[in-house]
């Protein structure tokens, strides 16, 4: 049973259409990657996916408890600390601060973030422990649905690596499901059971294909290989705007 289903879709920001006639939808515990070139709309899905934006035509069915949302840049509040932050979500939902703020410390350490930074506010951060604190805000309240919309892109690779094990960590620990979105192919390879490939100007699902292997098994070779099928062989992928010559 799907938890997230999108339904035939349409969105216009004005007269300006971006996203028209598409449809997916991600079943219970399914890590579902979404990837296609910058500016055919796929954070415009993401935020019509939690709920912040109505789609100009179609409809969401929704069978989740709740969902977390990693957005593009990390969107923090500035003048509340990297605790703060983490817990805010909790605090929104009527816990105390002090409880949201244990809940926060505890999550914080996953994401590779120490005590020290918990204290600062966003601007003393760097771009990459911003984006780890949104991480932590969207994993503290325990969501079943995670939208992630190119969470890891401000990370140096490096970091972006060990970021994409704590997800991988998480989402399977708790069998949580997963909209990963990226414009990336190695990392929806990485952390998808399913990649769909979204039209280049938002004309809906262009098709799917899923990776040989199971998600966190894949070793390095066998995603570089699929990658580089995809990108040479795969029609899918020319049409969609993100083939390689
Ligand atoms: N609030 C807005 N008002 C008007 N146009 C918008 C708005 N947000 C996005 N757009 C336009 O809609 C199109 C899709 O934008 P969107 O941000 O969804 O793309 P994207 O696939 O996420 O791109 P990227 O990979 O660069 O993040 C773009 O042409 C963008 O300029
Ligand atoms: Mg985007």
């Amino acid at each position: 049973m799907s938890v997230l289903e999108l339904v035939d879709i349409g969105h216009a920001y004005g007269q300006q259409p971006v996203l028209e006639h598409l449809s997916l939808s991600i079943a219970g515990g399914e890590m579902v990657a979404l990837v296609g070139p910058s500016g055919c709309g796929k954070t415009t899905l993401a935020h019509i996916a939690a709920g912040i934006l109505q789609p100009s035509q179609g409809w969401v069915r929704r069978a989740y408890r709740r969902h977390g949302m990693i957005f593009q840049e990390p969107r923090l509040l500035p003048w509340a600390s990297a605790k703060v932050n983490i817990g805010f979500p909790l605090q929104l939902a009527g816990m105390s601060r002090r409880e949201a703020n244990h809940h926060a410390e505890r999550i914080a350490a996953t994401v590779a973030l120490r005590p020290e930074h918990l204290s600062q506010l966003p601007d003393a951060l760097s771009g990459g422990m911003r984006q780890r604190v949104a991480i932590a805000r969207a994993l503290v309240a325990d969501p079943d649905l995670l939208l992630c919309d190119e969470p890891f892109t401000a990370l140096d690779v490096t970091l972006r690596r060990r970021m994409q094990d704590v997800l991988l960590e998480a989402i399977q620990a708790r069998r949580f499901s997963s909209l990963f979105i990226t414009h990336d192919l190695s990392e929806a390879v990485r952390m998808a059971q399913r990649i769909a490939v979204m039209d280049q100007s938002g004309q809906g699902i262009l098709g799917e294909r899923c990776p040989p292997g199971r998600i966190g098994q894949r070793s390095a070779a066998e995603i570089f290989e699929f990658v580089q099928y995809c990108l040479h062989d795969d029609p899918l992928f020319s049409a969609a705007g993100m083939g390689g010559s």
